[in-house]
């Protein structure tokens, strides 16, 4: 009876090293702006606005900037009082849309209160807006066609589809995908671009029922709440690979002044589970956006002067 019994696979979780893949894709794009710059006479450029002072804001700000100079772009800050209307907003980003250039334009998030993130996204030229988050780029990622897309997503679907090189050459076709998180940043743009590989797509939120049980029966699983540690060892099918996208500060420990960052996903549990791989926090989804973030700039610099879309980036 023993040698007809199906062969069980167990997995010792493999831990996806994102900063050593983000390292690579900005080298890769580091090296494609020398052949940009004998093309256009110039490099490619990415202006970035900052309204106000947020702290983690302008750590985000200060990283984008130094990796644009490490990648041999042109960086311009624009650095506005919290005070700022949406009218001198609005008339900055005109400017930028006119320039020749800037290639992209990043308006940091959140904007204090008082300004529209939705008007002032719109007035972003979609060719330049490297974020993806115009209604025009999310359109275009929604049926199909070639868009600007958001970062975190991007560099997400980069990673997974590297995990499963080794498997099925990078082919997610038919995985269960489920997304956990609905936001018009990370969750639905994730959704888009599985159902694009054609995975069969959960979009799973707050009012969602039975997750622990949907999230079983899912071949890939991005955790994009921002709730601590939410997606339980326990709720992972065997074999699966996770993407954990959130970002979120624990308490400080006594006598430390900062807290240990952790994600969505009980990594610990995740480990001990018996699934195919793991992003960490910090060290996996987070430095792929500043490297898609280049990777767009080097995309849109292309495209806006009529090159062909850059090659293995
Ligand atoms: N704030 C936090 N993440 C992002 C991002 O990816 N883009 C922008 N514009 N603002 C952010």
């Amino acid at each position: 009876m023993t040698d007809t019994a199906p062969e069980q696979t167990t997995y010792s979780p493999h831990i996806i090293d994102g900063k050593a893949f983000a390292a690579n894709l900005r080298q890769r794009v580091a090296d494609m702006v020398p052949p940009f710059v004998g093309a256009l006479g110039r490099a490619p450029g990415l202006a970035v606005v900052l309204v106000g002072d947020d702290p983690a804001s302008n750590v985000y700000v200060r990283s984008k900037h130094k990796a644009c100079v490490a990648a041999g772009m042109e960086s311009f800050e624009h650095r506005l009082p919290a005070a700022t209307s949406e009218q001198d907003l609005l008339a900055l980003i005109e400017i930028l849309n006119a320039d020749e250039q800037v290639d992209g334009i990043l308006v940091q998030l959140p904007l204090p209160d008082h300004l529209d993130d939705k008007a002032v996204i719109a007035a972003i030229d979609p060719a330049k807006d490297v974020d993806g988050f115009h209604i025009i780029n999310a359109g275009k990622l929604a049926v199909g066609e070639s868009a600007m897309v958001p970062c975190t997503p991007l560099g997400s679907l980069m990673l997974l589809k590297d995990t499963y090189r080794a498997k099925t050459g990078g082919d997610l076709s038919g995985l269960h995908a489920i997304v956990v998180g609905r936001s018009n940043i990370v969750g639905k743009p994730m959704a888009q671009l599985l159902l694009n590989e054609n995975c069969t797509v959960t979009i799973a939120h707050s009012r969602t029922r039975n997750l622990p049980d949907l999230v079983k029966t899912a071949d890939i699983v991005v955790a994009a709440v921002g709730r601590t540690e939410m997606v339980k060892g326990a709720w992972l099918k065997s074999g699966a690979v996770v993407i954990d996208v959130g970002i979120n500060r624990l308490p400080p420990e006594p006598g430390a002044d900062k807290g240990r960052l952790v994600g969505d996903v009980a990594t610990k549990e995740a480990l001990a589970s018996d699934i195919l791989a793991i992003t960490p926090v910090p060290g996996g989804v987070g430095p792929m956006t500043i490297a898609c973030l280049l990777r767009n700039t080097l995309v849109a610099a292309h495209r806006r002067t009529g090159l062909a879309d850059p090659v293995g980036v």
